[in-house]
Formats: C-alpha cells, sequence, structure tokens
C-alpha cells in the first residue's frame, strides 16, 4: 500500500513532457551553444543567479518551501514544477541538469502558442519531444529533430509568454510594463537577437544566424545601443539633454534596476560634474517601498516609456569650446537594495553599466536644435 502512495505521488510528474538538454545540442549547432553560455537565459537558477536566490530568499514562495519562480527561471525542471501543481515542497536540486540549463533550448524551441492571461501569459508547450520550432527558410533535415514554425517565431516575440507581466496577489505588475499587451506586436528577436556571422548548425553551412547570447542589461550591451539616442539643445543660460528611446519599451523593464543619466562639462581643464540623474520604477504602499509581493501600486514611476523623448535641462551657460559628456547606463539594483541583500560586496553586481556615450563639443554661437 506504501509503495502505491508513492507511485501516485510519482505519476503525475512522469506524464509532463520530456525536454532534451542543452548539451545535446551543441555537436550540431556550436555557435549557438557558446552564445549561449553567456545569456541570461543560462543563469536563471538560484545557483548561477545571486540576486535571484536573494530575492526568492525574501519571498513568500520560499517560506513555504517552494520555487514558484521555476515556472520561467528553469521551466524544464518537470519534476520541480510538477511539485508546485501537487502542493508538495520539492527544493532546487543543484545537481539537476534541467537547473543548469535555466531557460534551455528545447523549452523556447518547442513554444507552440501563449495563452493570455490576468497573473501571467502561459506557454503553451507541444507535446512532440522531437519537433523544434523556429524561423529558418528550408531548414535542413538531421537525425535528431524536425523542424518547423509558428506565427510568434514568424513574429519574433516568443519572448511574452515569460516577459510580458507577472502580477502579485493585489494584482500589481511587477514585471514588466505590458500592461495592454502593447509588445505584443513588438519584434524582440530584432533587436536582442539580431544575426550575427556564423552557421547556425555544421550541417548546413549558412552566413549568418540569430544571436543567442540576448543581448541584454547584463551583458552584450553595446548591441542595444543604437535604439538609444541622445541630444542636446544648448539655450541662453542653460542647456538640454534628450534621451531618445527609439524601443517599443520603457527604458528598464525590471522594477530592480536604476537608470542613470550622467553629464559633465570640460572647460579648459577643469571639469563640472552635475548630479546624476536617475530613472526608475519603485513598488510600494502607501507610499513606501515594499517587496515586490506585499506592493499595492507603482508608488514613483521615472522610467523613460517605450518611444518617449525624455528631456532634462542643466542650468548652465554653454560657451565656445566646451566640451559636454554624457553617459546613460544602469545599475542593477539600487545601492539600497543591494545592501538590503547583502551583495554591496560584489563588485560586478554594483557597477555603472554604459549603455550610450556621447561627447558634445560646442561650437561658437552654435544653438543645436533638437531633432525632432
Ligand atoms: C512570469 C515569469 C516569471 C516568474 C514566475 C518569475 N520571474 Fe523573475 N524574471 C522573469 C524575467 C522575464 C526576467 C528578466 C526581466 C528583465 O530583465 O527585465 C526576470 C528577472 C528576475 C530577476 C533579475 C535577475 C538579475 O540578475 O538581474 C530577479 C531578481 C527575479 N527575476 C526574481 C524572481 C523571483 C524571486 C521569482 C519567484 C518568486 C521570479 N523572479 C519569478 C520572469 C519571471
Ligand atoms: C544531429 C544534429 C543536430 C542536433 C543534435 C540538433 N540539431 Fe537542430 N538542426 C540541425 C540542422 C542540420 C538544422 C538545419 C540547419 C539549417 O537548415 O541551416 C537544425 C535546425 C534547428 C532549428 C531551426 C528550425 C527552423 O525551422 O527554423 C532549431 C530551432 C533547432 N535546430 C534546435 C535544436 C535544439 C534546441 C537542439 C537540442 C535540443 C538541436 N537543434 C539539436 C541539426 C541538429
Ligand atoms: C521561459 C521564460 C522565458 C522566455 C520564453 C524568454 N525569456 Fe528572456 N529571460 C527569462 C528570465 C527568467 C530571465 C532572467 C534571468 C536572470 O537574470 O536570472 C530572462 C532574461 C532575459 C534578458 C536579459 C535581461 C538583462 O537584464 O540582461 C533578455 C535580453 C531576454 N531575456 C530576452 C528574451 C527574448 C528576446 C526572448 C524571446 C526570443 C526571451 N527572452 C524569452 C525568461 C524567459
Ligand atoms: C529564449 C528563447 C530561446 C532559447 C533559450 C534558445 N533559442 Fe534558438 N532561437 C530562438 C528564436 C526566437 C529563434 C529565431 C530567430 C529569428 O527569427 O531570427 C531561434 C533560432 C534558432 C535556430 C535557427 C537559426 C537561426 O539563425 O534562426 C537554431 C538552430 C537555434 N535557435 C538553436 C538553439 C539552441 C541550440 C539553443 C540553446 C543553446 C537555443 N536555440 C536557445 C529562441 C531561443
Ligand atoms: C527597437 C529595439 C528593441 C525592441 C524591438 C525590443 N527591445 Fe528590449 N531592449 C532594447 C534596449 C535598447 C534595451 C536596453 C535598455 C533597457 O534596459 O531598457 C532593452 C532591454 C531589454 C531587457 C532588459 C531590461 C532590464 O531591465 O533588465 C529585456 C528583458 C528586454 N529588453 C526584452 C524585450 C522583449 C521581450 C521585447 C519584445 C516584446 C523587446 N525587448 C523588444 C531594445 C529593444
Amino acid at each position: 500500500m506504501k509503495d502505491m502512495k508513492y507511485l501516485i505521488i510519482l505519476l503525475p510528474i512522469f506524464l509532463f513532457a520530456k525536454f532534451a538538454t542543452n548539451d545535446s545540442c551543441k555537436s550540431c549547432h556550436p555557435a549557438i551553444y557558446d552564445e549561449f553560455q553567456n545569456a541570461r537565459h543560462s543563469h536563471s537558477s538560484i545557483f548561477k543567479d545571486p540576486i535571484h536566490k536573494k530575492m526568492w530568499e525574501l519571498s513568500p514562495s520560499y517560506k513555504q518551501k517552494k520555487y514558484t519562480c521555476g515556472k520561467c527561471h528553469t521551466p524544464t525542471d518537470e519534476k520541480l514544477l510538477a511539485s508546485l501543481d501537487y502542493n508538495q515542497t520539492i527544493m532546487p536540486d543543484s545537481n539537476a541538469t534541467a537547473q543548469s540549463d535555466g531557460v534551455a533550448c528545447s523549452y523556447c524551441h518547442r513554444i507552440k502558442s501563449i495563452e493570455n492571461n490576468e497573473t501571467m501569459n502561459i506557454n503553451i508547450i507541444s507535446k512532440k519531444e522531437h519537433i523544434y520550432y523556429g524561423n529558418l527558410k528550408d531548414a535542413l533535415d538531421n537525425p535528431f529533430h524536425k523542424s518547423t514554425t509558428n506565427k510568434r517565431f514568424q513574429n519574433g516575440n516568443v519572448c511574452i509568454g515569460c516577459h510580458s507581466h507577472y502580477r502579485n496577489k493585489y494584482g500589481t505588475n511587477i514585471c514588466s510594463t505590458n500592461q495592454h499587451n502593447e509588445l505584443d506586436s513588438a519584434n524582440c528577436v530584432s533587436c536582442h537577437m539580431p544575426k550575427v556571422d556564423g552557421s547556425p548548425s555544421n550541417l548546413k553551412k549558412r552566413k549568418k544566424h540569430a544571436f543567442h547570447g540576448f543581448a541584454g542589461i547584463h551583458n552584450d550591451i553595446g548591441m542595444l545601443s543604437r535604439h538609444v539616442s541622445i541630444e542636446i539643445l544648448r539655450g541662453i543660460d542653460r542647456f538640454f539633454i534628450a534621451i531618445n528611446n527609439l524601443s517599443p519599451h520603457a527604458l528598464s523593464l525590471h522594477p530592480m534596476r536604476v537608470m542613470e543619466l550622467q553629464v559633465s562639462v570640460v572647460r579648459d581643464k577643469n571639469i563640472t560634474n552635475f548630479k546624476p540623474k536617475q530613472f526608475v520604477r519603485v513598488l510600494g504602499t502607501k507610499g513606501h517601498s515594499t517587496t515586490p509581493w506585499e506592493a499595492k501600486e507603482v508608488i514613483k514611476n521615472t522610467s523613460i516609456k517605450g518611444n518617449e523623448k525624455r528631456v532634462s535641462t542643466y542650468m548652465f551657460k554653454l560657451k565656445k569650446g566646451d566640451i559636454v559628456n554624457v553617459k546613460v547606463g544602469y545599475y542593477l539594483l539600487s545601492k539600497k537594495l543591494s545592501k538590503k541583500l547583502g551583495l554591496d560586496n560584489i563588485d560586478k553586481l554594483n557597477r555603472f553599466i554604459l549603455l550610450k556615450q556621447k561627447v558634445f563639443i560646442i561650437k561658437p554661437n552654435s544653438f543645436e536644435p533638437l531633432q525632432q
């Protein structure tokens, strides 16, 4: 009888889809596999992402001994995800391949469609283990899997199952700004997976493949810099700096991020540093910031919206020969949060990450207009 009970508990786990591991793609897709090692999608577990681990330990799911984050952070850990459905308490296992695989190759490539849902969207995973969706024309047959396509891959937004929104128990949207599905038609792939040199497989030679390092704030941010432009306008007794967001989403999607504009003027070897301006989206309750899980509202939102041009004013009279140095970038998390999580001693998590820099040399009497 005892054995039967054990069997009933385990059975649902084995009914779930089996996912091929990232390693099984390596021999035929070496270039993509190598790029992927640097992508956040392969660093999304608590074992590889210290910020994620610390935030999880603060969350209600940790107190209930559950890893609800796994739905998006380690979606091929079937055992762990099944345990959530059956209200069991299984904690992430550092030896599980699905944990180190993160947002695995086979997971993304089996997303058949995406269902809209109030709390978070749901990825519908194809039951066919060895048919992968993609966007290649005339994909070559191979002994390991078949290839096909679907609308999400064709539109370049198979991403919004996980990247769209995530509401807490009070209905506050924690993770992004896609409140009205305005990103549904955005082609994420065009900016985050641009075409780079090298064949996508070693069985058929093509010139280019989609970049699988997934350019973001953590890595390869330089690939994104052309989607933001910086302009200057000179007034009589002041000047203006405009940040022009050419992307469809807000600059800094994650509530932890702090975007910063740094401006300095060099005149005759003297440097004037202006106070940095920060752009943030702070969650909280009754005007005070809280953990994302306790937040009832957005208490402050100065982040630059999709396709917005934001102008900042500097009370400083520019003259011929002045050099204005402008930097736009990010901190992964605020100083306060970093301290609270005990991560303030890890340099790479606290440094300023440069998205774009521009240097303007002021000409005589030039009042450069803002380009509209
Ligand atoms: C609906 C899918 C989803 C769920 C569920 C989810 N996350 Fe995330 N998480 C994401 C996405 C997508 C990103 C990347 C967002 C970005 O960078 O804008 C992310 C990023 C993060 C980051 C930033 C990591 C870094 O190093 O910069 C933290 C921290 C985090 N999540 C914590 C959690 C915790 C804790 C849980 C569970 C209690 C959780 N998430 C559940 C989708 C999810
Ligand atoms: C035996 C070699 C082999 C293995 C192993 C392999 N692939 Fe492929 N795959 C190919 C070849 C060949 C193509 C076609 C490439 C082309 O036409 O340029 C391909 C194409 C693809 C495509 C594009 C499909 C399309 O229609 O756009 C995807 C996605 C893909 N593979 C994913 C994977 C994933 C994920 C894994 C590991 C779980 C994997 N492959 C393992 C050989 C392999
Ligand atoms: C299964 C859920 C899932 C899907 C599908 C998904 N992502 Fe992610 N993505 C995540 C998670 C979780 C993270 C955060 C990992 C971490 O840092 O801990 C992330 C991180 C990122 C980052 C890094 C952000 C940063 O701060 O550096 C980028 C860029 C990104 N995703 C783009 C995409 C794109 C483009 C697609 C679609 C082609 C996509 N993602 C599909 C879950 C997903
Ligand atoms: C976050 C989702 C995601 C993950 C994870 C992911 N891919 Fe992809 N992959 C895509 C998308 C989207 C495309 C289509 C790109 C396009 O339309 O240009 C793609 C395209 C491909 C292609 C076709 C080649 C091309 O240039 O279009 C192959 C092969 C492939 N992926 C293999 C892999 C392998 C192997 C891994 C793991 C090492 C992996 N993918 C991980 C989303 C993903
Ligand atoms: C026109 C180009 C463009 C398109 C299209 C685009 N992005 Fe971005 N994305 C950017 C730029 C630029 C940044 C860097 C600045 C920032 O973080 O906002 C960025 C940053 C991100 C980040 C990191 C944010 C953070 O706070 O960690 C994620 C995640 C992301 N994009 C996901 C997506 C998804 C999902 C889509 C499709 C729905 C998408 N992007 C479409 C340009 C684009």
